[in-house]
């Protein structure tokens, strides 16, 4: 029957010999609350994107695995994310998306704090008149501030505050892509779109690493961009996807094109990248343009999508974006029914985790091992607490 919670060293064998993540890893609860630790707050995950709040005093409120979250660009254009909830008596601050004007007040017992976090004012708090008390000290009491980091305009969140920097934790993609790491501009009102799926965040992961379904889920993109068009990218522990060699860029019906990337090397003539960088962000770049997928993990069964187009100028052709857009949805919406019968595929009781075909998913075995290998450390870390 299905494998005990604990058995994950088939998972973490070679390629050829491994099986994918127990069913556990996908349907129950338990699973699902050691994961949100292991892999997502222990870890930089993705949790919007900078464009999200274009505007110093821009504020979103952002519910991440449970969490209240504020997601703020604060007076000096700094994007910043805090615990949404006031430091007196835990009340939420920011209900719905809005502008600060000012500061932050709590609709509570009104006390406020700066687009920094700040507490700045306190009235009443010594009684009626007076404003200050010395035991509550404001300098102790700003806003919970999370650990976050900007990068290709994705919020970068290390909820436990234990993972290393940012940039020495994705040296090795932020090197890989250094040529992108250039101004890029969010495409705008139809430039994103969200899709709701009923599936584990991780299936998501799973199905963007290869490129093995393109022929059946993509026929599409399949008649230019075969599979043998395609290599592997992998980078045990850190991100895995795939690469095209014949990318073709869009065209408008003058035969014009989105500008390119400033200085880019002749590989990306013809190449795009396609990577989910663990845990919870797929990525992909092209000449002319790139997006970002940030993956919300809701519940062992429920993900929503958040789709971001850029492009490496500020002035593009808006029928040409919304072009892009419209294929890159279609592109990602085939591929919802395969992650959504996978999810129900995981109610089979005598599922063994499958098996990998040893050349075409790799990608995904690399991440089921990272997957497997952050379970176990939590595990053992949980037991040696104990
Ligand atoms: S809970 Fe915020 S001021 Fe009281
Ligand atoms: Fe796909």
């Amino acid at each position: 029957m299905t494998k005990q919670l604990s058995d994950l060293s088939s998972v973490r064998n070679p390629v050829e010999t491994a099986q994918g993540l127990p069913n556990a890893h996908y349907i129950d609860p338990a699973v699902f609350d050691v994961e949100k630790h292991a892999l997502l707050f222990a870890e930089w995950a993705g949790l919007a994107v900078a464009a999200d709040v274009p505007e110093p005093g821009d504020a979103k409120p952002i519910e991440f695995l449970g969490m209240p979250l504020l997601l703020l660009r604060d007076k000096d254009g700094d994007v910043r994310v805090f615990q949404n909830i006031c430091r007196h008596r835990g009340m939420i601050l920011v209900e719905e998306p809005r502008k600060i004007e000012g500061a932050i007040r709590c609709a509570y017992h009104s006390w406020c704090y700066s687009t920094k976090g700040a507490l700045v004012s306190t009235p009443h708090v010594g009684g009626p008149g007076h404003n200050t008390h010395e035991s509550i000290k404001r300098d102790d009491l700003g806003l919970t501030e999370i650990r976050s980091h900007i990068w290709q305009d994705v919020v970068w969140i290390n909820v436990s505050g234990t993972a290393l920097p940012f940039e020495d934790a994705n040296a090795d993609l932020i090197a890989r892509w250094k040529e992108f790491d250039q101004p890029m501009y969010h495409g705008g009102d139809y430039s994103k779109f969200e899709l709701p799926v009923q599936t584990n965040w991780k299936l998501a992961v799973e199905n963007y690493c290869e490129s093995y379904h393109l022929p059946w889920v993509h026929p599409g993109l399949n008649s230019y961009s075969r599979l043998e068009d395609h290599y592997h990218i992998e980078k045990p522990g850190q991100y895995s996807g795939q690469g095209t060699l014949v990318y073709r860029q869009l065209k408008g019906d003058e035969g014009q094109v989105f500008p390119d990337y400033a200085g880019l090397s002749e590989k990306w003539n013809e190449a795009a990248e396609y990577v989910a960088l663990y845990p919870n962000v797929l990525l992909g770049v092209h000449r002319d343009h790139a997006f970002a997928i940030i993956l919300q993990p809701i519940a062992t069964d429920r993900t929503v999508e958040h789709v971001h187009l850029y492009y490496p100028a500020k002035e593009t052709d808006p029928a040409m974006r919304s072009k892009n857009t419209a294929l890159w949805k279609l592109v990602f919406e085939e591929d919802i029914f395969v992650v959504q019968g996978m999810q129900k595929g995981r109610h089979a009781p005598y599922f063994d985790g499958g098996r990998f075909s040893p050349v075409m998913d790799s990608p995904t075995h690399c991440f089921h091992d990272w997957v497997a290998g952050r379970v176990e450390a939590y595990r053992a870390q949980q037991k040696a607490a104990e």
